[in-house]
């Protein structure tokens, strides 16, 4: 057998070429399959683990430094008494999104404690949030809790950025608020309407 020609060959590849005309070439799965890399523990090329401490001073670019009222809750060891964003309607609506998204699988969509996870939770049970000690927490205690966790309770700082975090505090206290309110506070229209109502 006769080796094929170099002109027949390159004809081959001009025929074979046209006749792929507007077709995307199939991808090169493979390569993403075998690759060179390392895992996080394994020693790394030039020496020590592949996942490197970062360098002594690296700060994070998600948190805004030296704001530890807002970031943490806290200020020289004691948590801050007031929500530290402009509350108004939108952000307790934001507050109460989040809330039932993210707290009531287990603090209950009312914040009593009670939902279907809690019930059947053994260790600790997610406590009220409505009542004593909680109710009584302030807010920088719950932003806290939120941001850090808390005992058996996971941090929920990477689902829910700082504002929002806020925003469940400031929710939570309207909740603690709508369980008693002394009629007096109430705007005049709210307490005419609640005076109708009770009994
Ligand atoms: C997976 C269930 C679960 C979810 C979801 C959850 N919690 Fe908790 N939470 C708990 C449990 C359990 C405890 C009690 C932990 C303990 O005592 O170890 C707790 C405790 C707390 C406390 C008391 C902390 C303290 O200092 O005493 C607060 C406040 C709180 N949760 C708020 C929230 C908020 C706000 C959210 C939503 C962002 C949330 N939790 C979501 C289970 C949950």
């Amino acid at each position: 057998v006769r080796a094929p020609s170099a002109l027949a060959l390159a004809a081959s590849f001009v025929v074979a070429g046209s006749a792929c005309e507007g077709v995307l070439p199939a991808p090169d799965l493979e390569r993403m399959l075998v690759q060179r890399s390392v895992r996080a523990y394994e020693a790394a090329p030039g020496g020590g683990a592949a996942m490197r401490t970062p360098p002594a001073g690296t700060v994070s670019r998600a948190r805004p430094l030296g704001r530890p009222a807002l970031e943490e809750g806290v200020v020289d060891g004691r948590f801050v008494e007031r929500v530290q964003v402009p509350v108004d309607l939108a952000l307790l609506d934001r507050g109460r999104d989040r809330f039932d998204a993210f707290c009531a699988t287990c603090h209950g969509v009312r914040g009593d404690g009670d939902s279907p996870v809690a019930r059947a939770m053994t260790l600790r049970k997610p406590p009220s949030l409505l009542s004593p000690p909680v109710a009584t927490y302030p807010p920088g205690r719950i932003f806290a809790a939120t941001t850090a966790g808390y005992g058996l309770m996971p941090s929920y700082a990477s689902v829910l950025p700082t504002r929002d975090r806020w925003a469940v505090v400031a929710y939570l206290r309207a909740l603690v608020l709508s369980q008693a309110v002394p009629l007096d506070d109430l705007p005049a229209e709210l307490r005419a309407a609640a005076l109708e109502a009770l009994p």
